[in-house]
């Protein structure tokens, strides 16, 4: 097992990756007393892992009162998270009593929202269970819900106690959730650390085949990048951007398609193609690095362009309503490099439209 640190003063705290440590029932003494858990989980996840987690609990003399809530993104909403409460106050959990989020990102986000507002916060662990939920949304601190007007709207920063990532787990994930989970490991490589990226370039395929050796450093490696950009700008005022590399692009498929069809990771794949385009079209970088960008997402087996049915003058439409707009303009992150992000302003429409149109345009001559 491996264990790294977010250092973020008094709520630093620690991630423990390793395969089959779910089971460890030390792991979870280290940061709950004995006494009583919540466990919040899904459908989905339950049958899977529920039972063991339980398990390893009661070895550290915790016992859990069970949350199971429906699986799916649409489940990430105001009425779980008031079954949610409903469940916390009829077993008559405390200030004391700590959630521990069991399953991916959604549960994760709905979890850690429901512990940063119940009796005004309790402790809260995350045990992630998608590649998703490991490499990214277990780390940061980003809890929320959906409103029908917008993702993520409703939310808090709220930091767990601890993460627990066993990439074991990752085996019974369907094979195009684990090749989403990628796209964000993919991500932190390009946008961070450009040794990283070379290590995934050469790793590639022992990833897709979920080979756990290649998983556990994939997994603690994103999570050290990701945790470093976070320590510095913990409330995203500035840096923290730098982590949405192909987002502007991906929220603009995911809208337009209508939640569902893409994945989030399919949609930061295709994003993340465009966004090397309209590098190499700012000047940044060459167009051999766009093609080494395009190169390793079509061997992770995700999508280098965005889709058909989508025209460069919706992508417009669609960006224009997205959060990140920063006064009326929206903001790029774009690569100086591998390895290297950096955030612009928007560099026009022209430039823009054409990265659409390169990366749709490679994708098809393939
Ligand atoms: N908080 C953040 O910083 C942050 C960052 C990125 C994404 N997110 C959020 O994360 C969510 C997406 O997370 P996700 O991709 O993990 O989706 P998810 O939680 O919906 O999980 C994907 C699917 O896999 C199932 N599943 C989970 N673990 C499994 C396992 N081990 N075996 C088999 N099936 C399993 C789930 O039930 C679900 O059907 C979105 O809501 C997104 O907004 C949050
Ligand atoms: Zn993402």
């Amino acid at each position: 097992m491996q264990s790294i640190r977010v250092e973020l003063g008094e709520r630093a705290y620690p991630i423990h990756i390793g395969a089959g440590i779910l089971d460890d029932s030390s792991l979870y003494s280290a940061h709950i007393g004995a006494g009583r858990v919540a466990v919040v989980t899904n459908t989905v996840v339950a049958p899977l892992y529920l039972e063991r987690l339980r398990r390893a609990l009661a070895g550290a003399k915790i016992d859990a009162v069970e949350i199971v809530i429906a699986d799916g993104e649409q489940t990430k909403e105001w009425h779980t998270l008031d079954r949610v409460f409903d469940a916390l106050l009829e077993a008559r959990c405390d200030r004391q009593t700590p959630i521990v989020a069991l399953g991916g990102g959604v549960v994760g986000d709905l979890a850690g929202f429901a512990a940063a507002v119940y009796q005004r916060g309790v402790p809260f662990v995350q045990v992630p269970t998608t590649l998703l939920a490991q490499v990214d949304s277990s780390v940061g601190g980003k809890t929320a819900i959906n409103h029908p007007r917008g993702k993520n709207m409703i939310g808090a920063f709220y930091q767990p106690l601890a993460v627990v990532s066993d990439v074991a787990t990752l085996a019974t994930l369907p094979p195009r959730e684990l090749r989403a989970g990628l796209a964000e490991v993919i991500k932190h490589g390009f946008a961070l650390d450009r040794t990283f990226a070379e290590w995934i370039e050469g790793s590639i395929e022992r990833l897709v085949a979920g080979d756990a050796e290649a998983l556990i450093y994939a997994v603690r490696r994103s999570c050290e990048l990701k945790a470093e950009v976070v320590a510095e700008d913990e409330r995203e005022s500035g840096r923290r951007a730098v982590l949405n590399f192909g987002h502007t692009f991906a929220h603009a498929i995911e809208t337009g398609m209508g939640y569902g069809k893409w994945l989030h990771g399919e949609a930061v794949a295709a994003g993340m193609v465009m966004a090397a385009e309209l590098s190499a079209r700012a000047g940044l970088i060459g167009e051999d690095d766009v093609q080494r960008v395009r190169k390793l997402i079509a061997r992770a087996g995700l999508p280098v362009a965005g889709p058909g049915a989508l025209p460069p003058e919706r992508y417009f439409e669609l960006m224009a309503v997205d959060k990140k707009v920063a006064h009326g303009r929206v903001r790029f992150v774009l690569l100086d490099g591998v390895g290297r992000a950096v955030l612009r302003a928007d560099p026009g429409k022209q430039m823009v439209r054409e990265a659409i149109t390169a990366a749709a345009a490679a994708a098809a001559a393939h």
